[in-house]
């Protein structure tokens, strides 16, 4: 029987190549790479390089690269460090309603600590309005977090208009 994979918005095959690297480095290059000794050092020569080449890659500074378990523990360091970080900037988040459970429940945790949380809707086809962003942003406003492809429906949201809106010299 023929399969049909239909869920690339939830999970993605990853390449061959990429699978083969993560074997080459787990199998011969294991060290802890903040270890002295030589299998230390060569595992974190390639750590160095793996994220140059991602930092590369994404026009970033190698510094501004870290290394996590998954997407549960980014969203919830990205989303709880800004909010902490920007605290004395102001107390109002914005994100949509359509989030995965790993964004909702860190900016619900962060609700209950007293910041103010707006969830953006999003139409029949799982977007968001972009007028409706723009009047939600206040000068407390200190993280805007929305999903760029939603893993149930695949809807992809207007990331770079977003983006230009947050950016206007208005809400800096
Ligand atoms: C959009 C999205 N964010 C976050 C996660 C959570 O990722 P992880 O399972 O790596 O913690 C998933 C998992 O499917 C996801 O689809």
């Amino acid at each position: 029987m023929k399969h049909i994979y239909l869920d690339n918005s939830s999970t993605t095959k990853v390449l061959n190549e990429a699978a083969q690297a993560v074997f080459d480095t787990m199998t011969s290059y294991f060290g802890n790479p903040s270890s002295l000794h030589r299998i230390g050092i060569e595992a974190e020569k390639i750590m160095k390089e793996a994220r140059e080449n991602i930092a590369q890659v994404l026009g970033v500074n190698p510094a501004e690269i870290y290394f996590t378990s998954g997407g549960t523990e980014s969203n919830n360091w990205a989303i709880k460090g800004a909010a902490k970080a920007l605290c004395r900037k102001g107390n109002h988040l914005i994100t949509t309603e359509i989030e995965h459970p790993s964004v909702l429940e860190a900016v619900r945790a962060l609700e209950k600590e007293g910041y103010s949380v707006t969830y953006l809707k999003v139409d029949k086809e799982g977007v968001i309005d972009l007028d409706q962003l723009e009047k939600e942003l206040t000068p407390e406003t200190i993280l805007v977090s929305i999903m760029y492809v939603n893993n149930e429906v695949g809807s992809i949201q207007p990331i770079q208009e977003a983006a230009q809106i947050i950016t206007l010299p208005r809400y800096l």
